[in-house]
């Protein structure tokens, strides 16, 4: 997929998040992608996460070492235990540290309940659900090992995990990916609420539909296209430039009262647009 979105980005503060070491999982496309770009956009320096397609995320940080920080690409799996240990010890080597975490890796595998294999399900939550949470336990080591650089950031740590709007909106046909987007908000809230003493923020960022490789089918055709924007009351299928400013500001000082908290970044998709006209 090729990125536009050095363009766009130049609305983003160049030195909001100078001097700070990010890492995005799942950085190599959509979402991840232009989230990653934008904080280094920022001025982060940026580790992109990518489990297949190395060519994509190289691209990537071609694209983020032009805003002249550091990046590098780093491969694994978020859902394997081993893998995100190495990771994180990897950054924390080569980068000296780790400030914010953006939890993105994600994806779904969508079936009717009794067609739904045990491996669909369990593939959507070890990705989705336990990657978010291996990714978190490991930075927060980190985070407490540092405490807070008040030079840096008035945060010891940001996190930032990718939810949906379907961790509010049931999703028929798509169980395994509404249960993990479920559970990511309260596993969000739970960490918000124990590691906010130690100066760590985490929050959310729920994207509704969003124009990526994840949901191609409902937006290629023009059919599929205006059927999805009767769900969208803004009228246009957001954007992953759209996400990344959300994250940009989620993670910088500027909102640094923000604790605990999921910014849905929809359109409007999570107000019931069905009800403008009925109920
Ligand atoms: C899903 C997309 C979907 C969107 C809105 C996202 O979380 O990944 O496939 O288009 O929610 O329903």
């Amino acid at each position: 997929m090729n990125s536009t979105a050095g363009a766009t980005q130049s609305v983003i503060p160049a030195h909001l998040l100078k001097g700070q070491k990010a890492l995005v999982t799942g950085a190599n496309s959509g979402i991840g992608m232009a989230t990653a770009i934008g904080l280094g956009r920022a001025g982060a320096d940026v580790v992109v996460n990518y489990v297949a397609d190395h060519d994509a995320a190289e691209q990537v940080v071609k694209e983020i070492k032009a805003f002249g920080v550091r990046a590098a690409a780093y491969e694994a799996d978020v859902s394997k235990e081993d893998q995100v240990t190495g990771m994180v010890d990897r950054m924390v080597q080569e980068f000296g540290t780790i400030d914010i975490l953006v939890a993105n890796a994600g994806l779904q595998r969508d079936a009717r309940l009794t067609e739904m294999t045990l491996a669909q399900w369990q593939k959507v939550l070890d990705v989705n659900l336990t990657g978010q949470f291996l990714c978190a336990r490991e930075v927060t080591k980190e985070f407490l090992r540092r405490g807070v650089v008040p030079e840096v950031s008035r945060a010891a740590g940001k996190i930032i995990c990718m939810s949906s709007v379907h961790q509010l909106i049931p999703w028929a046909g798509h169980v395994n990916y509404a249960a993990s987007k479920g559970g990511v908000q309260m596993m969000m809230q739970t960490l918000a609420q124990e590691l906010a003493p130690q100066k760590i923020r985490v929050n959310a960022v729920a994207p509704g539909a969003i124009k990526t490789p994840i949901n191609r089918s409902a937006w290629e055709t023009p059919e599929a296209r205006a059927d999805l924007l009767k769900l969208i009351p803004y009228d246009r299928i957001g954007d992953p430039e759209d996400i990344a400013y959300a994250v940009v500001g989620l993670a910088s000082d500027l909102m640094d009262y923000v604790v605990g908290t999921t910014l849905y970044v929809d359109g409007g998709m999570t107000l019931f647009p069905g009800f403008a006209t009925g109920g």
